[in-house]
């Protein structure tokens, strides 16, 4: 038995379950990103042990084309980049991954989020900034993908990957195709296809038609859509979820992945939840609508606390799945 074939057996016994699933999905944001620093492979063990339906990988490419698991395009805000490769920084003060070999990123330390502006923890009642080194590292895809099938296969329950292009256009301004290396590596651990437990999504309009089309990615796929202003690739968000943008997306996509504030919001304190009107509209023509990002501790404007936004997302606005940085928090709703 070939080691791809171990977990296509394992995942044909609950995809019907993830085809159809009866209840909203949990995509653990960065993994289990509340409790452990985000995007390391602890991180998503225990997102898995939590439950999660699906986890999150956002993806850049190193300096030796090798795909690694981080949110952003520079290593400043959760790692210790600047205090080990002094004189490395672009003008702009950042370590940008894509300066760095494999090799070198496997000597940082990976530590809570930073808020770079301040100094600060970014989510200061989360793993703490001063814990001891715990010698976590920035993963590769290929290593977390190669985690997370293991846990599959040993817990006997499978949770999907979720992985994210970052910033394509910049990349290939950069003379990088990060589409072109990721693909192969998601057919090589068997997800390219529409029944493996995977969707793969972007923020760029112009990447999403791009997988679809030009580099033939046949798995599901989902657009992300920012708050406001354009994105990256100068898409108008505010066009894409017009009727005519949804039916657009729907021609290439399986779902959207908007940010919270486009499905709910609160006008004021004390007001109940305003619900849009896009979920309808996007189920309407066949996409289905993951927001991204639930967090208790970083709440939408007005919004009183964490059930609230539970209830508004999906007792109200009736999402099919959410981005949670809470991913047992998020299941416990889900689960009643
Ligand atoms: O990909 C969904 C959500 O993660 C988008 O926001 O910035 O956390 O990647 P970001
Ligand atoms: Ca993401």
């Amino acid at each position: 038995m070939s080691p791809r074939s171990i977990p296509f057996l394992l995942l044909a016994s609950v995809l019907p379950a993830l085809a159809q699933p009866a209840r909203p999905l949990v995509v653990a944001h960065r993994g289990s990103s509340a409790y452990l620093p985000e995007h390391t492979l602890v991180a998503k063990a225990h997102a898995h042990a939590l439950g999660a339906d699906f986890i999150e990988q956002d993806i850049v490419l190193t300096k030796d084309d090798v795909p690694v698991v981080l949110h952003d395009l520079y290593l400043d805000a959760v790692t210790d980049v600047a205090r080990r490769f002094p004189g490395r920084a672009r003008p702009d003060g950042r370590h940008y991954v894509l300066d760095f070999t494999l090799a070198e990123i496997r000597q940082l330390e990976v530590r809570e989020r930073m808020n770079l502006r301040t100094g600060e923890a970014q989510y200061p009642a989360r793993y703490p900034t001063a814990a001891a080194p715990a010698g976590l590292r920035i993963p590769t895809l290929e290593e977390e993908l190669a985690l997370l099938q293991a846990l599959n296969r040993s817990t006997g329950r499978v949770a999907g990957i979720y992985p994210e292009i970052k910033a394509p256009r910049w990349h290939r301004d950069q003379g990088r195709d990060p589409s072109r290396v990721v693909l192969p590596i998601l057919a090589r651990f068997g997800y390219a296809d529409k029944q493996a437990p995977c969707f793969l999504q972007c923020f760029e309009w112009e990447e999403v038609r791009r997988l679809r089309g030009e580099l033939g990615w046949k798995g599901r796929l989902v657009q992300l859509i920012g708050g406001s202003g354009p994105g990256a690739d100068g898409i108008d968000y505010d066009w894409l979820v017009s009727d005519a943008g949804l039916k657009a997306v729907a021609g290439v996509a399986e779902g959207i992945g908007p940010a919270l504030g486009r499905v709910v919001s609160w006008p004021a304190a004390g007001a109940p939840a305003q619900v849009t009107d896009l979920v309808a509209r996007a189920r309407a023509v066949g996409l289905a609508v993951h927001p991204y990002t639930v967090r208790r501790d970083d709440l939408p404007k007005h919004c009183p606390d964490l059930p609230t936004l539970h209830a508004a997302l999906f007792d109200q606005a009736r999402v099919d799945g959410v981005f949670s940085d809470f991913p047992d928090l998020s299941l416990a709703h889900v689960r009643r």
